[in-house]
């Protein structure tokens, strides 16, 4: 019993209480009992950046961030990124287990049907402006799907969710492929259902005036091997804003498209894109030193280092390292690389990053890859966006199921004032 209990006592009472321990929590309602007087709230637990809260129960990925462990469903993340393709992965954690060669086979097709928008929303994407920030266009286009599809806000009927499922997954591709295309003032192409995932989120991206586009194999793999590693990462700010609306119930392309605004963030998603511009701003190899003394006097972040969870290393920063080995055997090494090589060295030398385990992470390198890939910095959190919404849905269909969860409705610490008379204008 002594090891699946704690006890306490409220010094303020002397009275003693004791809580279970279950998964090694407690609940903060088991907080609630504590009170000085019956009058009194009850105990709650202060936690303004969730960096101690569990939310939820999950079954779908697991990380021990001390050990630099990922894990979809048990499977690591190495051998996921090594054997299997992104849509293998996507069945794994939406459905717990993965596909055999039939199931395979028509969950492809069964995405691969819905890989098309309606011409409406093309409409309301080239509304935009020329220069629009592609990540702001994919966000409001995955909202507008929304009116588009308003079954979907049935989110009990689990037929229906289904259905969202596959058209999410179809439809983000084509729609981070539409606001790339916009921004370069190119034509839009449509999707080519021959091809594979990502060979034909290629298509999209880079078809010119040829017939037929053939993608080239290693950026093929290379995408769908980093979206594999994007695919999701338990409850992470993005992930936490799918799972608070979903809560409410509100139709999954609304949640998707609060997710994917969590992502942009640079501390986020969007730390691929400012760790290129950073290593544009850096410029050689030469300044290195000098910009993190900068980082080290607090002046700004290095970008693509640190992390909430992994304290030793970022297990898909290393996948990605060898990803790009490959890339810049096609493309030629990107002389970023050696800057950010460079900033590695020194960062992981370096007291102030050692001693608050400070590593690259997931981002860090990524970047580099889709620049040897002639994509701007702005794609690069769309791209992320475009892995990661497989993540959201398993995690919103995950919430739906759970019979403990209902609206997510933080407490707060109130500090303003109790109460004041209020004066009408003209009576002051
Ligand atoms: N550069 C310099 N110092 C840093 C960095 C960094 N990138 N990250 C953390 N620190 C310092 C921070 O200043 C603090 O120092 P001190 O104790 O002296 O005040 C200490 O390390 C702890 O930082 P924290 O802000 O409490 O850590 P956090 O867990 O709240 O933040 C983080 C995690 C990822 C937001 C942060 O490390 C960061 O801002 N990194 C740069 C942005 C980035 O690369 N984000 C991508 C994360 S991985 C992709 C994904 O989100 O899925």
């Amino acid at each position: 019993m002594s090891d699946t209990t704690l006890s306490l006592t409220d010094n303020r009472t002397g009275k003693s209480y004791t809580l279970p321990i279950e998964h090694g929590t407690i609940r903060a309602m088991d907080l609630r009992q504590i009170k000085v007087d019956e009058d009194d709230f009850g105990l709650m637990s202060y936690d303004p950046a969730y960096m101690n809260t569990a939310s939820t129960k999950s079954q779908i990925t697991f990380i021990d961030g001390g050990k630099g462990i990922l894990r979809y469903r048990g499977y690591p993340i190495e051998q996921l990124a090594e054997k299997s393709t992104f849509l293998e992965v996507a069945y794994l954690l939406l459905f717990g287990e993965l596909p055999d060669q039939n199931q395979l086979e028509s969950w492809i097709q069964e995405i691969t049907t819905h890989t098309f928008l309606h011409e409406k929303l093309k409409l309301l994407m080239q509304a935009f402006c020329h220069d629009a920030h592609p990540m702001g266009m994919f966000i409001s286009s995955i909202s507008a799907l929304a009116t588009f599809f308003p079954e979907a806000r049935d989110v009990d009927d689990p037929e229906i969710r289904r259905k969202q499922i596959l058209r999410v997954i179809a439809k983000v591709p084509t729609i981070a492929a539409f606001s790339y295309r916009h921004l370069r003032g190119l034509p839009y192409v449509y999707p080519d259902n021959d091809l594979s995932y990502t060979g034909n989120l290629l298509n999209m991206l880079f078809k010119m005036s040829e017939i037929k586009y053939q993608p080239n194999p290693t950026f093929e793999r290379a995408l769908d091997v980093l979206f594999i590693l994007h695919a999701d990462h338990e409850q992470n700010c993005s992930t936490s804003t799918m799972r608070a609306i979903g809560s409410s119930k509100a139709d999954p392309y609304s949640a998707l498209a609060g997710a994917a605004a969590a992502l942009y963030g640079p501390l986020h998603g969007g730390a691929n894109e400012a760790v290129l511009r950073m290593l544009n701003e850096i410029g050689s190899v030469e300044n290195v030193p000098s910009y993190i003394t900068r980082v080290k006097e607090g002046e700004f972040r290095l970008m693509g280092f640190g992390h909430r969870v992994y304290k030793n290393y970022d297990p898909r920063a290393n996948i990605i390292k060898q990803t790009a080995d490959q890339i810049f055997e096609v493309t030629g090494r990107n002389p970023l690389l050696d800057i950010a090589l460079e900033l590695e060295r020194i960062a992981l030398e370096d007291e102030y990053f050692v001693s608050r385990k400070l590593y690259p992470n997931v981002d860090f390198y990524s970047g580099i890859i889709y620049q040897a890939m002639g994509l701007p910095v702005e794609m690069y959190p769309v791209l992320f966006a475009i892995a990661r919404a497989v993540g959201w849905l398993a995690q919103w269909q995950e919430l739906l199921i759970d019979p403990e969860q209902r609206i997510a409705r933080p407490r707060q610490i109130y500090l303003g004032t109790a109460m004041r008379e209020f004066v009408s204008l003209q009576d002051r």
